[in-house]
């Protein structure tokens, strides 16, 4: 019935991915068999006490049970701008260059739905984190691509970023309106520095595009490397917004809250949009919001030397174990070329053997852009006690090839 009537919007959508991976590991706990999950960017650590303390203390408040505001109560809006004020020393206006959203992946849907219409063009590096390209697509528009690169201390490498980037620019019809960029970078954690957002900004008010800059990463950094903010850069709001999530820093990512702040034409759009779409996040959330980015920040830096330590320790032991790989110096991920001796099976192929023969779950490369392949991508959220088990399982794994 109503055969000739078809959704064609969402077969835009390919099948997801990592469904191949996610399906193996479900049939494996269903039969009881454990596997060591490294394959998604959720955080294993608890939300920290003091967040959930001012949670439940507001949760008993009769006055917070209505609708909230879409683009989030004023005193979180106060608070994030407050937070950027502290940590990358500059002004942004609650009202009209912050927006809070159910996550950050919720506000850059409804941004790029905002303000992109039907064969506009974007650009985005690949690989990517999938939403990244997928939103646009949703949105009818174009992306162009272009492969990142990096070097061996997993730094972008600046000078092929913007040749390739002003060649996107130059050979794209209609010229792209929109570039989103993501340091430290979901999949690969490859770090840039301010200048690289300064080259950047001058570069959009030139050529005139807009920038989208995803910093969820942005807290998680090691090795006496802080990630930047765009939003340091003179004149970035001009051209720019950034997206944050409290997932990653406060260990929230249940919690779905997340914020957009910068160029006030953006922010509008966004809020426009969340007005009709939404009624906002269960206010006790956003006070507990307020919370995690005004009180003591130890917390952060315990969640980011957790994920640094166990990236030392996975990145000797499955050295030992026969699988060398380039350290991160900030995220929560180890972006991993295959085994020299499994690079023929190709990423999906070997995370799929990785997972059914030493239970090891990891994500193919290949799921972030054609660019991936020949990777995978490590998640540091297992403890240091099921990292080393998962070595000695892919020790006996690597001695088959
Ligand atoms: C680069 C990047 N941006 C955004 C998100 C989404 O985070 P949130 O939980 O705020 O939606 C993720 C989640 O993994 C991510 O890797």
């Amino acid at each position: 019935m109503f055969d000739e009537i078809s959704f064609d919007k969402i077969k835009r959508l390919p099948k997801y991915v990592f469904a191949a991976i996610n399906e193996i590991k479900l049939s494996m706990r269903q039969n009881g068999e454990d596997a060591i999950d490294f394959s998604m960017g959720n955080p294993d650590g608890p939300t920290p006490e003091h967040i959930i303390d001012k949670l439940c203390e507001s949760a008993r408040k009769p006055k917070n049970h209505g609708y909230s505001v879409s683009k989030g109560i004023y005193k979180l809006r106060v608070a994030i701008c407050d937070w950027y004020a502290r940590k990358y020393g500059i002004t942004l206006d609650p009202n009209t260059q912050a927006c809070v959203t159910m996550g950050s992946k919720e506000g850059y849907v409804h941004l790029v739905q905002a303000i992109t219409s039907p064969g506009d063009s974007a650009v985005i590096p690949d690989p990517a984190y999938p939403i990244h390209y997928y939103a646009f697509v949703l949105s009818g528009a174009n992306v162009v691509r272009f492969g990142l690169e990096w070097n061996e201390k997993s730094e972008l490498c600046v000078e092929s970023f913007f040749a390739q980037l002003e060649n996107a620019l130059r050979e794209s019809f209609p010229k792209p309106k929109f570039v989103v960029v993501n340091f430290p970078h979901n999949p690969t954690a490859v770090v840039v520095y301010k200048d690289f957002y300064e080259r950047l900004v001058a570069m959009a008010k030139k050529e005139r595009f807009y920038i989208i800059s995803d910093i969820a990463y942005a807290d998680l950094s090691f090795d006496g490397y802080q990630a930047p903010s765009i939003m340091e850069v003179e004149g970035a709001l001009d051209v720019a917004v950034e997206t944050y999530t409290l997932s990653k820093s406060y260990n929230m990512a249940g919690w779905r809250v997340g914020f957009v702040v910068g160029n006030t034409k953006m922010i509008d759009a966004l809020q426009k949009i969340k007005s009709w779409l939404d009624y906002g996040i269960y206010t006790p959330m956003q006070v507990a919001s307020t919370i995690a980015l005004n009180g003591p920040q130890q917390c952060v830096q315990d969640i980011a030397r957790t994920y640094e330590k166990r990236m030392e320790v996975l990145a000797q032991a499955f050295g030992e174990a026969g699988w060398e790989l380039q350290k991160s110096r900030a995220s929560m991920f180890i972006w991993a070329s295959l085994p020299r001796q499994c690079a023929h099976l190709g990423s999906m192929e070997f995370s799929k053997r990785l997972l059914q023969e030493a239970k090891i779950a990891v994500s193919p490369g290949v799921g972030f852009g054609e660019k991936g392949e020949g990777y995978v991508r490590i998640a540091l959220i297992e403890n240091e006690k099921r990292i080393r088990q998962a070595a000695k399982n892919l020790k006996a794994f690597l001695k088959q090839f």
